[in-house]
């Protein structure tokens, strides 16, 4: 009789624990998972073992586990080229079983003869005698009778050479020697599983297994034939146990950074980009930075010695007009900034510090409106690494010129932006940027507490007038890294670039 309890079991099994337990039956109740495969009633062991640990949690099968060792042949080669001792005593011999150590040096490369010499020494099968400044190694009659038969080390390698031998079958002092050996031996573990249909599983066979094609997938085929109406469908149960599966994806940064690219080109920007090293004159000069302007020092900037400094000859005008503009404000309309321009501080390389360098560029090579261009791009500044600073991070830019340009259509943008990423809380301040009036930078609200992103404004006539750009032009400039902390709640910067391979993988949000 099978009780209520077991009625639900049994009802309860999927078609392969129920094909399981009919081949174990066959096989007299106990068996292994090789034997099973080996008689066809199933191809994989993660089949068997599968279904066997359900069978198992169910009490209906049992599994044995025990653990044998075997010894494999770890060092592969040394079954072609033998061992260091046997091809000494060889070369030995050719030179009449005499021969200097330092000979045997030359014979032997990559200092294989002191491993031989320690061996031979060992094995008794050669002598070291000392001949003045010179050491002789001599065979003793072992190592002469040692050229015609293999050493009982050597009939242990042939013999794994063939395959892993299990345990027991060699002397163990051999073993451990050749495991010292640079692990030319090694140990293999292997687990033995045995399955034992328990009483419960007795019990539930001879109450009738009916085995029903158990169908995982329907298709259009099942359908029209009928024979849906044959068949048991397999339960879906998404508590089961299954293996990770980690599919290959893009780094979370450059999945982050094609969707700011998408953003901005649905926007109908275009991307531009530019150089990492610039003189100061485009990085600073140009964008109407003083020159006596704390970004200007060491502290701040990388300045580079190879190359040390630019010539600007080639568009000298330009030079000029910037050296009036930052002295008297040249035909702009500003007063300057008074003082003397100096020429050496402008050509100095640096590390771009903003890519609000390629911008002005940019605008130098296409002053036309209107224009929409962005860039997402590299810059260095001097800082010391910590939680939320690195030398090197990235910008994200852009910049609109257009006659009806003004500064609401400056913050809706900006604000687009950040909403389109998910961010709906901004707040905007005034600011100070040498470049841009008005100016404001610009927080979102995250996490409780506002966070500061980038600055923006309107350029200002001193830097755009060079190049002839007479209507308004919008600039903004925000950090991406920051962007990636807020949208992912990581707290520390360099968590984005250290990759960490395994957290990359399981971590979700990534
Ligand atoms: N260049 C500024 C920075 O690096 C950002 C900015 C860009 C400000 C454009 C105004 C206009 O912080």
């Amino acid at each position: 009789m099978v009780s209520m309890m077991d009625k639900e079991i049994l009802e309860g099994l999927s078609y392969n624990e129920k094909r399981l337990l009919l081949a174990m039956d066959a096989a007299g109740g106990v068996s292994t998972p090789e034997e099973l495969i080996g008689k066809g009633a199933f191809t994989l062991e993660v089949e068997v073992m599968g279904s066997a640990s359900w069978l198992s949690t169910k009490g209906l099968m049992q599994i044995d586990e025990e653990q044998s060792i075997f010894y494999v042949l770890a060092d592969e080669e040394v079954a072609k080229t033998g061992l260091a001792e046997r091809r000494a005593i060889e070369i030995i011999d050719k030179a009449g079983g005499r021969m200097d150590m330092s000979a045997l040096a030359d014979a032997m490369p990559n200092g294989e003869d002191k491993i031989a010499v320690g061996w031979l020494k060992r094995k008794g099968l050669a002598d070291i005698v000392k001949d003045g400044d010179s050491k002789i190694l001599t065979l003793t009659d072992l190592g002469k009778a040692t050229l015609s038969k293999r050493m009982p080390d050597e009939e242990v390698i042939d013999e794994l050479a063939k395959g892993p031998v299990a345990k027991g079958r060699f002397d163990e002092k051999i073993i451990k020697d050749l495991k010292g050996r640079q692990g030319m031996v090694a140990e293999d573990i292997r687990v033995k599983r045995t399955l034992r249909i328990t009483d419960l599983g007795k019990e539930a066979i001879a109450s009738g297994i009916e085995l029903k094609e158990e169908v995982a997938q329907v298709t259009d085929n099942l359908i029209q034939s009928g024979k849906w109406k044959d068949v048991d469908f397999r339960k879906y149960d998404v508590q089961t146990f299954a293996p990770a599966f980690y599919p290959a994806k893009k780094h979370p940064l450059s999945r982050l950074g094609a969707e700011v690219r998408k953003l901005y080109t649905d926007m109908g920007f275009t991307e531009f980009d530019g150089e990492y090293v610039e003189p100061a004159f485009w990085d600073l000069d140009v964008l109407f930075v003083p020159q006596d302007h704390p970004a200007r020092e060491l502290q701040d900037t990388f300045y580079l010695s190879n190359p040390k400094k630019f010539d600007l000859s080639s568009y000298e005008d330009l030079v000029q007009m910037v050296k009036k503009i930052h002295e008297n404000g040249g035909d702009t309309g500003s007063t300057g900034w008074g003082g003397k321009w100096s020429r050496e501080m402008a050509e100095q390389a640096m590390l771009r510090t903003h890519t609000t360098v390629n911008t002005i560029t940019y605008i130098s090579k296409h002053p036309e409106a209107p224009a929409k261009v962005f860039s997402l791009s590299r810059i260095f500044r001097k800082e010391s690494i910590d939680a939320t600073h690195l030398p090197e991070f990235t910008q994200i830019e852009g910049i609109v010129i257009d006659e009806n340009a003004n500064f609401d259509m400056l913050i809706s943008l900006i604000k687009e932006f950040y909403s389109k990423m998910g961010f709906d809380q901004i707040r905007i301040r005034p600011a100070y940027f040498p470049y841009t009036e008005p100016s404001l930078e610009f927080e979102v609200f995250f996490n409780g507490k506002w966070m500061e992103l980038g600055g923006a404004g309107i350029f200002r006539p001193e830097v755009v007038a060079p190049f002839g750009v007479k209507c308004p032009v919008l600039a903004w400039g925000f950090g991406f890294e920051r962007l990636a902390m807020l949208k992912w709640n990581i707290k520390d910067i360099r968590d984005l670039y250290i990759s960490d391979i395994d957290d990359l993988k399981k971590n979700p949000t990534f």
